[in-house]
């Protein structure tokens, strides 16, 4: 089960172990990230579970979809090339051990 390592802004890291096949929202969601907030529970309707990817990371990601993009507008913190909607990320057995950061505000 591939594990991802939430960071945020304070330094918190958080190891969650997830099933391939969950997003990286229910991950952060599960492992009690409090910089996730997630207001619309993964609808894509809310821009609360905004978290950053690094270059390489983002790049092995599926595009953005318009609507992922248009909700990205609304995000409270600086959006980043590696931002992306977290609800909208599929975790893959690959991604064990990737570190991802989460925004200072959401
Ligand atoms: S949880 Fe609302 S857009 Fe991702």
């Amino acid at each position: 089960m591939p594990r991802l390592i939430f960071v945020e802004s304070d330094g918190t890291r958080t190891e969650v172990d997830v099933p391939a096949g969950k997003s990286v929202m229910e991950a952060a969601r599960d492992g009690n990230v409090s910089g996730i907030v997630a207001d619309c529970g993964g609808a894509l309707a809310c821009a609360t579970c905004h978290c950053y990817f690094t270059d390489d990371q983002a790049a092995s990601l599926p595009a953005k979809s318009d609507t992922e993009e248009d909700m990205l507008e609304f995000a409270n913190a600086e959006v980043r090339p590696g931002s992306r909607l977290s609800c909208q990320i599929t975790v893959r057995d690959d991604m064990d051990g990737w570190e991802i950061e989460v925004p200072d505000s959401q």
